[in-house]
């Protein structure tokens, strides 16, 4: 294989990290694809943890390049930042490593602001989206409006303050009807540039440089943010972000064609969770539910809220598969179930009486859908940090045996702990 997309297939945080940080160790490039700051993706090496949010998984290897494509927004201000982080953990980050795409657009700091005051306006807690207050609608919004800024737009002075403020009259007829003092892009435009000076090294042409890597052979992984049931088209709209998360969108947020896709690899959580409002038919509210998030460590990357917890849902991962064309399934978190006396599989919903075997589209719909089960022995055996699969209790391969029968996707890797070594390799992705 030579070119593998990953994708989150339920609704984010499924261990997307840990899995492309695993497999860049073959890989000579990493390239984010879609999403912004809103991502999290944690990596476990050893002793030392690292949280990205806009830096590809590949970065902590020396000798990986790491792409932001097109189809990413930044906030320059959190790049800097994170690349600041990363730096001070040891990591050097020089530009034969990053390449920032000049056609990224820019989230600003009213994107930020405009976020946060639609969610803080909502009248109840339940019609907020619960986003992470990081701008990204907004600013997806001003791209599609064709009123945004890229990061190539800052080579003008002259040119960006037009389009600044263009963008700041804009929101602020809306943030004046809340009667809340609007923003000038005075106070905002000249750290931008600052930045924009110290990333000035790192920005590319990024389709060239991608097609030219395609060219040489080289093995490229493009890194989902989010998951699918996250996407703006196919998830639980609008419960969702302002991107499309599906493994299709690899090919227009980097700039190759969708023919160079040798192999989409889903990852899944062995549960579900969810941060953020919305429907969630297997979610529980129960010691179960509380148990897996408290074992699983379920609270965000980002914004440091609890996740809502609940059994494996195969539906939604049967979706996921076909409307993503993944080639074979990442079960991470395994090791979560541990201790469990019983297991459950979700392989089909009833509404209203009626059996159904996909989501339904409507909202109200995905509230009321009913979780049929097939419940499975638990396993008392510790699985944390197994590395081969006959070391697996054999409850615990009878779980991820039901899942490929149910999904009808063959798993070919299973996590089993946070660290890169936690893992078991059932197919290499790469040679
Ligand atoms: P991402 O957004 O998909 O990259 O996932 P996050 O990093 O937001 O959340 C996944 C969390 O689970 C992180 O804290 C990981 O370190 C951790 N993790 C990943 N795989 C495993 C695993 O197999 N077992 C356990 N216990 N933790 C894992
Ligand atoms: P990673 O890449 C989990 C959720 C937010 C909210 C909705 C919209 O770490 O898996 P946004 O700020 O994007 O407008 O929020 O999407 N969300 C995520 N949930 N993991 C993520 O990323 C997420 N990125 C956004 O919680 O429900
Ligand atoms: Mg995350």
């Amino acid at each position: 294989m030579k070119n593998v997309v990953i994708v989150g297939t339920q609704w984010g945080d499924e261990g997307k990290g840990k899995i492309v940080d695993l497999l860049s160790e073959k890989a000579d490039v990493v390239v984010r694809f879609q999403g912004g700051h809103n991502a999290g993706h944690t990596l476990v090496i050893g002793k030392k943890e690292f949280k990205l949010s806009l830096l590809p998984s590949g970065i902590i290897r020396d000798k990986t390049i790491s792409v932001i494509g097109n189809g990413v927004i930044i906030d320059p201000l959190h790049l800097i930042k994170e690349i600041n982080d990363i730096e001070n953990k040891g990591i050097k980050i020089t530009s034969n490593k990053l390449i920032i795409s000049e056609n990224c657009f820019l989230i600003l700091p009213i994107h930020k602001f405009v976020d946060k005051l639609r969610e803080n306006s909502q009248s109840s807690l339940k019609s907020k989206i619960g986003t992470t207050g990081r701008g990204i609608g907004p600013a997806y919004e001003d791209k599609v409006a064709r009123r945004g800024i890229r990061i190539d737009d800052l080579k003008s002075e002259q040119s960006f303050v037009k389009k600044i403020k263009k963008i700041y009259d804009h929101h602020n007829v809306w943030i004046a009807y809340n009667k809340i003092n609007q923003l000038d892009f005075k106070n905002d435009y000249k750290e931008i540039l600052k930045a924009y000076e110290l990333l000035k090294p790192f920005i590319k042409n990024s389709w060239l440089e991608i097609n030219g890597y395609l060219e040489k052979k080289k093995k490229i992984l493009f890194e989902g943010a989010q998951g699918i049931f996250l996407d703006i088209d196919f998830g639980t709209y609008p419960y969702v972000t302002s991107s499309n998360t599906v493994a299709g969108n690899a090919a227009i947020g980097s700039g190759i064609g969708p023919s160079n896709i040798d192999f989409t690899l889903g990852i899944t959580k062995a549960y579900t969770t969810r941060v953020g409002n919305g429907p969630f038919p297997t979610e529980l509210e129960d010691e179960d539910g509380e148990r897996l998030g408290n074992v699983g460590k379920e609270f965000g990357t980002v914004t440091g809220r609890k996740r809502r917890c609940g059994w494996f849902d195969a539906v939604m991962i049967k979706q996921a598969v076909m409307i993503s064309g993944i080639s074979g399934l990442a079960l991470t978190k395994l090791d979560v179930l541990d201790g469990f006396d019983e297991v459950k599989l979700c392989f089909g919903y009833e509404l209203e009486s009626i059996k159904i075997n996909y989501l339904p589209l409507n909202e109200t719909d995905q509230m009321r859908v009913k979780p049929i089960y097939l419940t499975l022995k638990g396993w008392k055996k510790s699985t944390l940090g197994t590395e081969k699969f006959s070391d697996l209790p054999e409850e615990a391969k009878l779980f991820v045996k039901k899942i490929e029968e149910l999904v009808g996707c063959e798993v070919t890797i299973i996590s089993t702990g946070p660290d890169r070594k936690n893992t078991i390799i059932l197919k290499k992705i790469f040679d």
